[in-house]
């Protein structure tokens, strides 16, 4: 019940007269002179969820890197809420509410737990003045450190000590510190044990009955098609396929054609259970 309305007001909140909330157009980036991605268009609507699918080396840490303003595209464009980013740097863009939650955690291992969740409070600054962000980051942490006991148990235990999962958890509180209108999750259960991914995921699906609006990136696509509204799949930095999840959930042959997504899942199970083990 609330869960609804919460959701309905966040929907609301960023339904700008049917303005996308995000708006990537046309985008051209590589590095040095190899292109990567190929006039890669994506739009999210206010409230949605989108998984962005593909091999390794498809495009998708640099969709994600370019989004969060951390590269600088060859051509096109990146619009949030109607705002055209181009030039915006990235602190201005977490200002914003569009926040990453980076590939490989990008968490501070000789930081406690705290001052990494603090980092995501600079964002807070930018959006409400220092007086206010001190409010809004004292009402962030206890958020996140109800959502993660662990993380509140161990607040002034150093980064480093945590578990992968346990770091990944951090990665997420950390970005929802920023209090984002839009949630980039690139790869969030990598290399974690099929338990604690799906222990990530508990934690996303809280998110959404929030109504958070997210992409999350997976080379797998499972777990994260039952998860979300609407699906691309990227091959070569290029969108070969877009649709609801629904119906492209059912489609085993069809995801196995473009990428044999379902083989490199289990392979990718197969070698975080031998990690486990270890
Ligand atoms: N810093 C870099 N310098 C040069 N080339 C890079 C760099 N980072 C990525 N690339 C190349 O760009 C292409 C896309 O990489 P990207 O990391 O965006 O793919 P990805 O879909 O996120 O892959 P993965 O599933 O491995 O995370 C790949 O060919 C990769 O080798
Ligand atoms: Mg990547």
């Amino acid at each position: 019940m609330t869960a609804t309305s919460d959701r309905d007001r966040a929907l609301s909140d960023d339904a700008a007269v049917g303005t996308p909330l995000l708006d990537v157009r046309d985008l051209v980036i590589g590095y040095g002179r190899t292109q990567v991605l190929k006039q890669l268009s994506l739009v999210v609507q206010p409230g949605e969820a989108i998984a962005v699918l593909g091999a390794n080396g498809a495009g998708k840490s640099t969709l994600m890197a370019t989004i969060a303003g951390l590269m600088t595209p060859w051509s096109g464009s990146v619009s949030f809420a109607g705002q055209d980013l181009a030039g915006m740097p990235a602190d201005e863009r977490a200002g914003l509410g569009l926040v990453l939650a980076p590939e490989g955690r990008g968490i501070f291992t000789s930081l406690s737990i705290e001052e990494n969740l603090k980092i995501g409070g600079t964002a807070l600054k930018r959006r409400f003045g220092a007086a206010e962000a001190k409010r809004h980051l004292a009402e962030g942490l206890e958020r996140v450190y109800g959502m993660f006991d662990v993380l509140g148990r161990r607040r002034t235990n150093m980064g480093g000590e945590l578990s992968g999962g346990q770091q990944q958890m951090l990665a997420i509180g950390r970005a929802l510190i920023a209090q984002p209108r839009l949630l980039l999750l690139d790869e969030p259960c990598l290399g974690l044990a099929p338990k604690v991914g799906n222990d990530v995921y508990d934690v996303l699906h809280r998110l959404r009955e929030e109504g958070q609006s997210l992409v999350v990136v997976e080379e797998s696509s499972r777990r994260a098609l039952e998860f979300v509204d609407r699906a691309c799949i990227l091959k070569l930095g290029e969108k070969v396929l877009e649709d609801r999840a629904s119906a492209m959930q059912g489609d085993d042959i069809l995801l196995e054609a473009y990428f044999g997504i379902e083989q490199a899942e289990t392979k990718i199970e197969t070698a975080t259970e031998r990690s486990e083990t270890r």
